[in-house]
C-alpha cells in the first residue's frame, strides 16, 4: 500500500513535470517557424482543393471543343467565358475596367494577385492597354495563362509568375494598380498580404479587391471545417479589421460595395446546377472530382446562408501619409 502511494506521487510529480516541459516548448516555438508551418500547410490545402476544383485547365480545353474552338487558334473572346473564376465572371471584370474611380491607363503597371488562368489580365491589357503581371500559386493554372496570352499574341502586355504573393519578390513601388479578384481570402497571413500590397505600390496608386470578410469571431467545428478545409479561407478578418490594416498601410477606402446577396445567389444556382446533374458530372469528371465540386459548392452557400461570409468590392488610394 505504501509502495502504492509512493508510485502514485513520483507518477503525479513525473506528469506535471511533462506538461510544464511541454508548455515551455510550446510558448518557445519560434514565431516566424510557426507561420511558416501554417503556410505550408495552407498551400497543401489549396493545391489539393484546386486539383479537384471543376474549373481547370481540361474544363477549359473541352468546352472550347464543344464550341467547336481549338484552344490554340481561338479568340479571346471565346476564352474570356472560360477563363474568368469568380463569381460573375467576365461581368464582374468588366465593371472593373469600366469603373471610373479606378479608371486604366496604358501607362498603367498593374498587378494581379491570383491571376487564375490569366483572363483578367489579358481582359484589361486588351481592353485598356495597360501593362499586367500576374503571381499565381498554382502551376497548371500559371502554365495555362502563359500559353493562352502568348497564343492571343498579348505577352508583350500580359507576363505570369509562378509563386505566392506572400514570399515572391517585387520591387516597392513598382505597381501603379493592385487587382485581387477573390484570391486574398485563400491567404493565411492576411496582415502581410495588405502590407505587401501597399509596399508594392505607387504613392497615388490604387487597389481594387473582390474579397470575403467573416461576420463573427469564433466559429463551430463544423464552420471552421468548411471555412478552412472545403473552401480554403483561413483566418478571414472582420469588416473592421480588414478597413483598419488598409487604413494602417496608408490605403484610404474610396467605395465599398456589398456583394453578398449577389454571390449568395450565383452561389445557389452552382449549388442546384451540380446537385441536379450530379450523375452526369460523375460520368464526366469521376466520383472524386465529381463529390469535391459538390461539396466545395454546399459548404460557400452554406458560410453565406448562416451569414458567417460576406463578399465585397472595394476600391481604395495609396496616400502618402498615415490614414486616420
Ligand atoms: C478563385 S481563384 C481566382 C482566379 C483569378 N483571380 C480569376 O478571377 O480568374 C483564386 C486564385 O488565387 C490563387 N492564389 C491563392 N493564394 C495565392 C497566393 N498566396 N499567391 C498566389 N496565388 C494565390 C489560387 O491558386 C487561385 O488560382
Amino acid at each position: 500500500m505504501k509502495v502504492k502511494q509512493k508510485k502514485s506521487r513520483i507518477t503525479r510529480v513525473h506528469k506535471k513535470q511533462i506538461l510544464t516541459r511541454k508548455f515551455l516548448i510550446q510558448e518557445n516555438v519560434n514565431p516566424a517557424r510557426n507561420l511558416l508551418r501554417h503556410r505550408t500547410k495552407q498551400r497543401k490545402i489549396l493545391s489539393n482543393m484546386y486539383s479537384k476544383h471543376l474549373v481547370n485547365v481540361k474544363y477549359i480545353k473541352e468546352n472550347l471543343k464543344i464550341k467547336g474552338l481549338c484552344f490554340k487558334k481561338c479568340h479571346s473572346n471565346a476564352l474570356y467565358e472560360l477563363d474568368q473564376d469568380h463569381f460573375l465572371g467576365l461581368e464582374a471584370t468588366k465593371k472593373c475596367v469600366e469603373d471610373l474611380v479606378f479608371k486604366f491607363k496604358p501607362e498603367d503597371t498593374v498587378l494581379d494577385i491570383g491571376s487564375g488562368f490569366g483572363g483578367v489580365g489579358r481582359y484589361i491589357a486588351e481592353k485598356t492597354g495597360a501593362h499586367v503581371t500576374g503571381i499565381e500559386m498554382q502551376k497548371d493554372r500559371c502554365d495555362f495563362a502563359v500559353r493562352a496570352t502568348k497564343n492571343l499574341g498579348l505577352n508583350h502586355k500580359v507576363s505570369f509568375v509562378n509563386d505566392d504573393f506572400v514570399t515572391t519578390d517585387l520591387r516597392n513601388g513598382s505597381f501603379s494598380k493592385v487587382i485581387a479578384f477573390l484570391s486574398i481570402l485563400h491567404i493565411i497571413d492576411k496582415k502581410a498580404t495588405i502590407n505587401k500590397v501597399s509596399n508594392v505600390l505607387k504613392t497615388d496608386g490604387m487597389i481594387y479587391f473582390e474579397d470575403f470578410y467573416k461576420m463573427k469571431t469564433t466559429f463551430s467545428k463544423e464552420e471552421n471545417l468548411k471555412l478552412r478545409n472545403i473552401i480554403s479561407c483561413p483566418n478571414l478578418l472582420t469588416r473592421d479589421e480588414y478597413f483598419n490594416e488598409l487604413k494602417m498601410n496608408n490605403i484610404e477606402i474610396q467605395s465599398v460595395d456589398d456583394l453578398t446577396e449577389n454571390w449568395k445567389h450565383c452561389a445557389a444556382s452552382r449549388f442546384d446546377e451540380y446537385n441536379e446533374n450530379f450523375e452526369l458530372l460523375r460520368t464526366q469528371v469521376g466520383k472524386v472530382k465529381s463529390f469535391k465540386a459538390l461539396e466545395f459548392a454546399k459548404g460557400v452557400l452554406d458560410l453565406f446562408d448562416s451569414g458567417i461570409i460576406y463578399g465585397f468590392r472595394i476600391i481604395g488610394k495609396k496616400t502618402g501619409y498615415a490614414v486616420g
